[in-house]
């Protein structure tokens, strides 16, 4: 169970969405057309991703970086800070990431970090960006109460022409109890999209 600690700016990581102790969510079926990618440093994200996978029978697969943020809320964002100043981005660990021929529609799920998707949702774009050309694409992202920011403008540089940049969720992270229908609505309409 995702671990709820007060929420919004300066939720703090449980230090298990960043893997020190336990393993990286790996939901893979070689049947699932759907692909969640996700990223979530203090929870909030990985519970939507959760969500989404148990309400859509998809697959998961969470990111996680090679060096985990600091649980330190203060620490994290000074570091993400310097991270994109110098556009020097999270080494990611890509153990057993499927192949993404078996699906047609990926779904992305990260924070907003500076009104961008975080770090680690970037170097993913930026590694795995070409491999999403002619799929279906849509972005599900948590935030302090300022929007997702110019996600769907990342989405369209990182990936090739002919990827169907689908719109997008993002949700004020204090109200994602009371907004799960509103998820799963969005859910069912970018599947059937
Ligand atoms: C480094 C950092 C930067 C953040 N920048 C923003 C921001 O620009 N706008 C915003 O609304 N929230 C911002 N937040 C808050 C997170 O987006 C929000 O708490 C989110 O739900 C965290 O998701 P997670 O629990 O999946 O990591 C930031 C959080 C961190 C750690």
């Amino acid at each position: 169970m995702t671990k709820h600690l007060p929420k919004g700016q300066g939720a703090p990581s449980d230090g298990r969405d960043t893997n020190r102790d336990g393993q990286p969510i790996r939901h893979l079926t070689e049947t699932a057309k759907t692909l969640i990618v996700y990223f979530s440093r203090s929870g909030n994200t990985e519970s939507q991703a959760q969500l989404a996978q148990q309400f859509l029978r998809a697959d998961s697969y969470e990111l996680t970086v090679a060096q985990p943020y600091p649980s330190d809320y203060r620490a994290s964002v000074d570091r993400a800070t310097r991270e994109r100043e110098a556009q020097d981005w999270p080494e990611l660990c890509m153990t057993d990431f499927p192949n993404l021929n078996q699906y047609n529609l990926i779904l992305l799920g990260h924070p907003i970090w500076a009104m961008t998707p975080a770090n680690p949702m970037r170097q993913f774009l930026i590694q795995f960006g070409d491999q999403l050309g002619h799929k279906r694409v849509a972005s599900f992202s948590t935030n302090a109460g300022y929007g997702s920011g110019d996600t769907q403008q990342v989405l369209a540089q990182l990936t090739p022409a002919g990827t169907v940049i689908l719109p997008n969720y993002s949700v004020h992270d204090v109200h994602l109890e009371q907004t799960t229908s509103d998820f799963q609505r969005w859910l069912t309409q970018t599947k059937e999209s």
